[in-house]
């Protein structure tokens, strides 16, 4: 009975926000390894986040982005992605009785930073935040950008103290990465390290190698 109730709370989906800092490929990379590894993802993208998606990827995508957006990580479109318009406060993120394994906003820009830190929700994804913060459950927020001002420093400690997990896309060295790919891995990885979520995406420390895609075999 313990057991089948884990596995439920396993199969809840994850809600994923990317929001308008630069760095939209790790958050691509996440989407990405959620649906391969066949887990429920809903997603939310600013509109902030479309236009840095056509500076860093020479991609144009409108309202509806779900399809060009499959097709560009080479996924089928049987997999378990919902795509939420950014006004749907009726949207099933927007409610804590939704169950969900917890929001990860990846990248995260210094403004949603600041609206999650002041409760405001002008957007679905400042609300679903909010959501995730007050239910207890696991948010994390990948922040980029450098130097940081003081505002921004206070917003993240509130964060914080809300319960929420504040990260940096900064990539360590320690696992020799030899290409991009493993940089943006490494800072993957760690992400779904915060939610238990089981992954071979980097060389561990005191790890003999990687275990490549220990979690899409499991699955
Ligand atoms: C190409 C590009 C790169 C940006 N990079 C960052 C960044 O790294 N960090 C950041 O906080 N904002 C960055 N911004 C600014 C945000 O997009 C802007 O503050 C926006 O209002 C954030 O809105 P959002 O939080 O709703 O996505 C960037 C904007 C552009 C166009």
């Amino acid at each position: 009975m313990g057991q089948d109730q884990d596995k439920k709370a396993d199969d809840l989906p994850f809600v994923v926000a990317i929001t308008g800092a630069s760095g939209a490929i790790y958050g691509m990379r996440l989407l990405q390894y959620l649906l391969e590894s066949s887990q429920p993802v809903d997603l939310l993208m600013s509109k902030a986040a479309l236009r840095v998606v056509k500076e860093e990827h020479d991609l144009v995508f409108g309202e509806d982005f779900k399809g060009e957006l499959l097709k560009y990580l080479k996924l089928p479109d049987t997999v378990p992605l919902r795509t939420h318009s950014l006004t749907d406060y009726g949207a099933s993120v927007a409610s804590g009785s939704y169950r969900t394994r917890g929001m990860a906003v990846v990248p995260c820009s210094l403004g949603t930073l600041g609206a999650i830190a002041s409760g405001l929700t002008e957007n679905l994804i400042h609300r679903a935040a909010a959501v995730t913060l007050k239910e207890r459950r696991t948010l994390l927020i990948l922040v980029r950008e450098m130097p940081f001002g003081l505002i921004q420093l206070r917003n993240m400690v509130t964060v914080s103290e809300a319960g929420g997990v504040v990260a940096c896309a900064s990539p360590g060295f320690y696992h020799h990465p030899q290409t991009v790919d493993d940089q943006i891995d490494f800072v993957v990885g760690r992400v779904l390290d915060q939610f238990g979520f089981d992954n071979g995406l980097f060389k561990r420390w005191k790890e003999e190698s990687r275990p490549i895609y220990q979690a899409l075999k499991s699955k």
